[in-house]
């Protein structure tokens, strides 16, 4: 079966497609409307998005001129890291939804737990996750997760939150495979996702990962792919080249427990 045809379930029961369009770096205008226009032609259902990426405009138009149905797609977006209050939460999910212009969000996250890396905003954290459980409860988003987050942000997150986050996306790729906060996610039930699977294109020369490759006939990018795919993280590849948005939807294939071994020891490369 085609993994444009599985899915996650969330803890609240809501259905994600396995695999998602990551939209980051593509630039608003022409490029991520045909980006995302490709993408839905070629089967892809999961689209992912931030309010810091810029494109959400475009994202959204692509979704509209589609002409699939609007419960047929997936569309993920996340609150701005530096907005840490209740109500300017509300104003930018407000401002994302409009430009988005679909109804509902599927999926919305705070982006990072701080603006920058070692502030506390434990307190902020909480606050926008209110605002974020109350549009989840007015029927404007379907589920609610995080981006970013340590188990300690989790841990100060759920001293507050009525509803649990559903979801946590985190840079997650062979040799970067994060697996304490993995481990915590998964006993919590909490989905992992993982962008920048590809290591954002640093992975595709590796020798080794050329040559288990070739073994299946693939690119080291399905490779790569699959891999997440064995772990249970839902891989958001990023391209703007049709044949690889194709491409990577193409992962209709195993990797033996001895090439998760290899991938499982390989050294982190995010230099
Ligand atoms: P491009 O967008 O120019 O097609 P990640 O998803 O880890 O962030 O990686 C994204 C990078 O990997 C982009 O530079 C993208 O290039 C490239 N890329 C995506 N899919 C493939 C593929 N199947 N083969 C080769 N490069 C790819």
């Amino acid at each position: 079966m085609s993994v444009l045809n599985e899915h996650f379930t969330l803890s609240n029961g809501v259905r994600i497609d396995k695999i998602g369009f990551g939209t980051w770096q593509i630039p608003d205008g022409q490029e991520a409307y045909d980006a995302v226009s490709y993408a839905l032609k070629n089967g892809y259902r999961h689209i992912d998005t931030a309010r810091a990426y810029g494109n959400e405009e475009s994202v959204g138009r692509a979704v509209r001129d589609s002409g699939i149905p609007r419960d047929e797609i997936f569309v993920t977006t996340k609150l701005p890291a530096d907005i840490k209050d209740y109500d300017r939460a509300r104003a930018s999910f407000e401002e994302s939804s409009s430009l988005l212009g679909i109804g509902h969000v599927d999926l919305y996250l705070i982006h990072w737990p701080s603006p920058q890396p070692g502030q506390d905003h434990a307190e902020g954290n909480q606050a926008v996750w209110r605002a974020m459980e109350e549009f989840t409860e007015a029927g404007r988003i379907r589920s609610i997760g995080v981006s970013n987050f340590s188990i300690a942000d989790l841990e100060s997150l759920n001293r507050t939150a009525r509803i649990r986050p559903m979801v946590n996306q985190i840079r997650w790729h062979a040799g970067y495979t994060q697996d304490e906060l993995t481990a915590y996610c998964k006993a919590n039930d909490i989905l992992v996702e993982g962008y920048s699977p590809l290591a954002t294109g640093k992975i595709l020369k590796h020798p080794e990962l050329e040559k288990i490759a070739a073994k299946y006939d693939r690119s080291v990018a399905q490779v790569s792919l699959r891999y997440l795919l064995e772990k249970d993280i839902l891989p958001l590849p990023k391209s703007v080249t049709p044949e690889r948005i194709s491409q990577n939807t193409d992962l209709d294939f195993t990797l033996s427990a001895e090439d998760v071994a290899f991938l499982d020891g390989l050294e982190d490369d995010r230099s």
